[in-house]
């Protein structure tokens, strides 16, 4: 079952002040702050919203709390602006009444919020779809671009609206959203050149300097620097928690969602930037020789940048600027300006091109976010306006403000007393009347068209002759000297001669909201808002498609000498049509309060929240609901909430709603004067009888409660018992089957026991008599054991002693044998050695004869044999040396090991000679026919550049490839091959030098037998083709770069164009193979290589010198060529 809550419930102080018992303004307040400390920041006065600005952020405008509100009634829950919201949009889509929602309060009470508040909510609980939600988004988005552009830092509120804004949003019969139009009043347009003391200009200007990127920057002629406008306030210029940079990119966002176009967004920021620029220009005075001075401009640099922005001739700006024509008629006068004029017109010009611009985008907004059909729409106006204004200093701006607060309360006052009436009579309830005071003699103090304030005012500014402030306020002392709400020092009423509160310059008006003295100064400046013709239509010529539209009355072809109208007028005719607007529609109300100054959470001051209470007449609004009626609901949930306090109705009542609540409250004795029976409602007259019943209701529910506890508890102890006695049973039975199972278990235990104890001594028995058997078994079966082994000893120890005694025998006889054998060895050794003596004697004998004999042919033999022995062994050990200290096998290894011996010097020599040619052999032998052509390239290279070119020496060790860009394979230079007959020679990316510029595009240099061709390096596409018969030469330079001409002969086919001037890194590798070419070539002579810092090109009909010349350090480490004049190349190569 769903709970119905009510505002009734869990209430922190009252929910709906008009509740409030005992009334007073002490417990209103006292209300208030109770709920303001609890973050309950609604509070009804009946169908009024108030809203305590919390200056913190809430938790409570969650998806869900959207959700909580959505199709409930008013008073259902607790006080919340979303229940207004839902309220309104309810009775738009299923009553089809328009409805209008009125915010008022003063500066920083939470208007807007509120305001955007409603708005979101409406947008999140009507319709959806693509469509739909478009429009919803640009109505949403409108808010940043307007907030960017009208509203400023004050000291009040970091986010001031500095312009009234009221919105209709368009809904279809389903409740869809359509679009909307958004009418704006009086542009707070003074801050644009002038901002009070800790307050800042329009927030676009700071969050353009700090969110544009560089380069926007720069196309606006802008500096980043706010010190360095005139029209910004630097005290304030950064505002905390406020990220102008980020609120600049929310800002371009928001303005292209809403529909403006990338240039209109430029012109826009152009027109920003020219109200800054136009700040900074200053005059300086000139003397006139008629005596009168004239002003000129002093530093000229802002003018004409700002004229540069906006397109306008910076003459006829300065001229503007210096003088003005006055047209009368046929004639036309023309009168100099001094500096304070000048400086006037100027702020003249920024303020009107400021709001001009304001109510561009306003009715720009109004085109993208308008219907797109012409069926009937059901509307929504939502109206944030300034609130009631009371500052030290109060001017026209603060009068007209004050004026439009005066009209709305008056409309609010008539509208509540209209709709209460309204609801007595639908109902059926007679209408007792209410006092209260009504200040339509205030509005027509200021509005009467014959002698209110306003028309005083305009009568002044057209009246011919001198008009000034005073004369205006003499005027008005004259005039409204007897109005009761009128109070001026020099009025005819002498109360105030003497009050010095009141100073000379001032009137005093007594505003419902309170007293304000207003300073004349300025009132009729700014009423008649001049702006100098010649300035308007130097805005006119302007070559900008925005400001042009923005000056029409520029235009001299439609010159209106009548004046325009005053802004008084204007504004008191916009305050008309919007009074009648919102008379047309249903009112909703959110009364805005403002629980500090400091902009502070959490801090209440009374005396503010008080006085703002006083002037927004709350106390009032709350007697007035409270003068008939105090409390009306309908019978439904009268009798919903009450019916326990009757026995009839109790639980339930099955009769109509009303008679059930008729029962009820005769039941509760309720005098018949408190309470009235309406047609769908009960109207309680005192809040006292509704406590009452609040009372009694919260009695019967608590003894409601006691009943339902009672009655709970006893039937909980019930079948607590119940369950209680069923377990024993069951715990009972089981318990006794387990008794009786332990019982037998034991019994079966002991008999099992008892048989076991039998089994065993049964069995021990016949074991003792088995083992008994056994044991003398064995002792038989030892013995006999015994008695074998005693006998086998015996004969063992027998037959050891028989063989004992063999062996003695046969070792004795061996000894005697070995005896014998040595004796007979001795005798035979010496026997032998006898023998041996004698044969060596009779040797050395032999000997000695021999070499007696002999000693005199040796010596004639044995030296030449010793010499060529050594000989042999040097020869030996020379070649052996050599074979490990041998060169490599390079040809070009020039190394040969030292000679060891001097007599070897020829030898060494020629072995030397014959080992190099031998070598050389081997390393011709390896050589390919295609390494040997790349070798005789090289050669030839090195013939062609050798000495005489710097780049040689660089080519040297690079082997020359041909083929750079491997033509064959490439798909994308498929169709250049094909066009190639021959072998490719050589293909490479080279640059062709421009012949205008000397810069080198890009080109693929393709050489074969017959033909060179330069092609597109992207597309392969065949630029030119040169046979090598019509070249007659190349020229090059000395220096260290790739710059060649290739020179064709005169007259040739491929010659119309004139030579090719080109450069490749690898032009060594490119003249050589052309060299080679022609030289291979049979058909054609040999191509010239022309080697010099200075030759000719044939280009076209013109010859041009290509000279080369030596860079210096700051020409950098590149190669560059430049066109001096039309006959020079200049290439400049860096120095080496
Ligand atoms: N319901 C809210 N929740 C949180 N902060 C709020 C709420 N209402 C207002 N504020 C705070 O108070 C500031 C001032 O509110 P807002 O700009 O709506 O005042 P205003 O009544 O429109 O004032 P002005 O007349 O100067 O335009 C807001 O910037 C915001 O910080
Ligand atoms: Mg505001």
């Amino acid at each position: 079952m769903e709970v119905k809550t009510s505002l009734l419930d869990n209430m922190i102080g009252v929910g709906d002040m008009v509740l409030l018992e005992p009334l007073s303004e002490d417990s209103f307040i006292e209300n208030l702050k109770k709920r303001f400390d609890h973050n309950e920041i609604y509070t009804y006065i009946g169908s009024v919203v108030i809203s305590m600005n919390p200056y913190k952020s809430l938790p409570i405008y969650t998806a869900e709390k959207v959700e909580e509100y959505r199709n409930r009634n008013f008073y259902e829950l607790s006080p919340h602006i979303y229940a207004l919201a839902d309220e309104a949009y309810r009775s738009l889509r299923d009553q089809d009444k328009d409805q209008c929602i009125l915010i008022t309060g003063e500066s920083g009470a939470g208007k807007t919020e509120a305001s955007k508040f409603v708005m979101s909510y409406v947008a999140a609980v009507c319709g959806k779809g693509q469509e739909v939600n478009k429009v919803k988004e640009q109505l949403l988005q409108s808010n940043p671009v307007l907030e960017a552009f009208g509203n400023a830092k004050t000291v009040r509120n970091d986010n001031s609206s500095r312009f009234g804004k009221y919105m209709d949003i368009e809904f279809d019969f389903k409740g869809d959203p359509l679009g909307g139009v958004i009418s704006n009043y009086l542009l707070e347009k003074s801050r644009v050149v002038k901002q009070p003391r800790g307050e800042r200009n329009f927030h676009v200007f700071y969050q353009l300097l700090s969110g544009a990127s560089d380069d926007m920057l720069k196309k606006l002629k802008l500096d980043r620097d706010f010190s360095k406008y005139n029209y910004l306030s630097l005290d304030s210029a950064t505002v905390n928690g406020l990220d102008d940079a980020a609120s600049f990119r929310t800002v371009r966002n928001a303005m292209q969602i809403v529909g403006f176009m990338e240039d209109e967004v430029q012109s826009v920021l152009e027109l920003v930037a020219a109200v800054l620029k136009l700040g900074n220009i200053e005059f300086k005075p000139e003397s006139r020789v008629n005596g009168f001075d004239e002003s000129r401009v002093k530093d000229k640099n802002d003018l004409k940048e700002m004229c540069e922005l906006l397109g306008i001739e910076q003459s006829v700006l300065e001229r503007a600027f210096s003088f003005r024509t006055v047209e009368a008629k046929m004639e036309k006068v023309s009168t100099t300006l001094n500096v304070a004029q000048a400086y006037y017109a100027r702020d003249a010009l920024a303020k009107n091109l400021y709001s001009r611009l304001f109510s561009w985008l306003v009715n720009r907004i109004n085109e993208s976010i308008k219907a797109q059909t012409k069926k009937r729409k059901k509307v929504m106006g939502v109206l944030d306006i300034y609130g009631f204004e009371i500052f030290e200093d109060n001017s026209f701006e603060q009068f007209i403000i004050n004026y439009c607060n005066e009209k709305l309360q008056q409309i609010f006052i008539e509208l509540t007393l209209r709709e209460e009436q309204e609801e007595y009579v639908r109902e059926g309830i007679e209408w007792t009347n209410i006092e209260y005071f009504n200040n339509a003699i205030i509005c027509d103090l200021i509005e009467n068209n014959k002698n209110g304030i306003l028309a005083m005012l305009d009568e002044e500014c057209l009246r011919p002759g001198t008009v000034t402030d005073e004369t205006f306020l003499d005027k008005l002392n004259t005039v409204c000297a007897e109005h009761q709400h009128f109070e001026s020092r020099l009025s005819k009423n002498s109360k105030f001669l003497t009050d010095h509160s009141l100073p000379h310059n001032c009137f005093r008006i007594q505003h419902y909201a309170g007293k304000v003295l207003y300073r004349v100064e300025g009132f009729v400046d700014k009423n008649n808002d001049l702006l100098y013709r010649d300035l308007s239509q130097a805005m006119y010529k302007a070559n900008h498609s925005l400001i042009k539209l923005l000056f029409p009355e520029g235009n001299p072809a439609k010159v209106n000498l009548k004046r325009p109208p005053t802004a008084g007028f204007q504004f008191k005719a916009s305050v008309g049509t919007l009074m009648k607007n919102l008379l047309t529609k249903n009112p909703n109300y959110i009364r805005c309060i403002k629980p500090n100054d400091k902009k502070a959470a959490h801090i209440f001051t009374d005396s503010l929240v008080c006085h703002q209470a006083r002037y927004l007449g709350l106390m009032e609004n709350v007697r007035v609901r409270r003068a008939g009626y105090a409390f009306r609901q309908a019978y439904e949930s009268c009798l919903e909430r009450y019916k326990m306090l009757c026995k009839q109705t109790w639980p339930h009542w099955r009769g109509p709603a009303r008679e059930g609540v008729k029962v009820l409250l005769t039941d509760m004795k309720v005098p018949a004067e408190e309470f009235a029976y309406g047609r769908s409602k009960i109207f309680i007259r005192n809040p006292r009888t509704l406590f009452f019943l609040e009372e009694k209701r919260r009695q019967c529910l608590e003894d409601l409660a006691a009943l339902i506890q009672k009655i709970y508890r006893g039937w909980k102890c019930r079948t607590h018992f119940l369950l209680m006695k069923k377990s024993q049973v069951v715990v009972s039975a089981w318990y006794r089957r387990y008794a009786q199972q332990k019982k037998y278990q034991n019994i079966r235990c002991s008999a099992l026991v008892v048989q076991s104890f039998i089994r065993g001594w049964k069995a021990r028995k016949l074991l003792r008599e088995l083992k008994h058997k056994k044991r003398c078994e064995e002792a038989v079966t030892t013995i006999s054991a015994y008695w074998h082994g005693t006998q086998a000893r015996w004969e063992l120890r027998r037959l050891k002693e028989e063989a004992r005694n063999k062996h003695a025998v046969s070792v004795i006889w061996a000894a005697w044998l070995g005896t014998k054998a040595r004796r007979e060895l001795r005798c035979l050794k010496h026997e032998a050695c006898s023998k041996q003596a004698v044969s060596v004697i009779w040797a050395c004998w032999q000997g000695t004869k021999v070499r007696r004999e002999y000693r005199k042919f040796f010596r004639a033999n044995a030296g030449k044999k010793i010499y060529d022995f050594t000989i042999q062994r040097i020869m030996q050990k020379y070649f052996l040396g050599l074979k490990k200290t041998m060169p490599s096998m390079s040809p070009i290894d020039k190394s040969w090991p030292a000679r060891p011996y001097g007599f070897l010097d020829g030898t060494h020599q020629e072995l030397r000679r014959a080992f190099h040619l031998w070598r050389c052999k081997k390393y011709h032998s390896q050589f390919t026919e295609e390494k040997k052509a790349t070798y005789e390239e090289k050669l030839a290279a090195s013939e062609l550049f050798k000495d005489k070119k710097a780049l040689y020496p660089s080519s040297v060790g690079q082997p020359f490839k041909g083929d750079y860009v491997e033509i064959t394979k490439n798909p994308k230079y498929q169709k250049l091959n094909s066009l190639v007959e021959d072998k490719v020679l050589l293909a490479d990316v080279v640059s062709k030098i421009n012949r205008a510029n000397g810069k080198g595009a890009p080109r693929i240099f393709l050489l074969t037998k017959k033909i060179l061709v330069l092609a597109d390096q992207k597309t392969g596409q065949v630029k030119a083709s040169v046979p090598l018969l019509d070249l007659s030469s190349v020229s090059v330079s000395t220096q260290n770069d790739g710059f060649f001409a290739l020179k064709l002969k005169e007259g040739a086919m491929s010659a119309a164009k004139g030579d090719f001037l080109l450069s490749s890194d690898r032009l060594i590798e490119i003249i050589t193979k052309l060299h080679c070419t022609g030289a291979a070539s049979a058909d054609r002579n040999q191509i010239n290589i022309d080697i010099s810092d200075e030759f000719l090109v044939q280009f076209k009909q013109d010859k041009v010198c290509v000279k080369f010349i030596q860079g210096t350090p700051k020409n950098g480490n590149g190669v560059s060529c430049k066109r001096k004049n039309n006959r020079l190349l200049e290439v400049s190569v860096p120095s080496p």
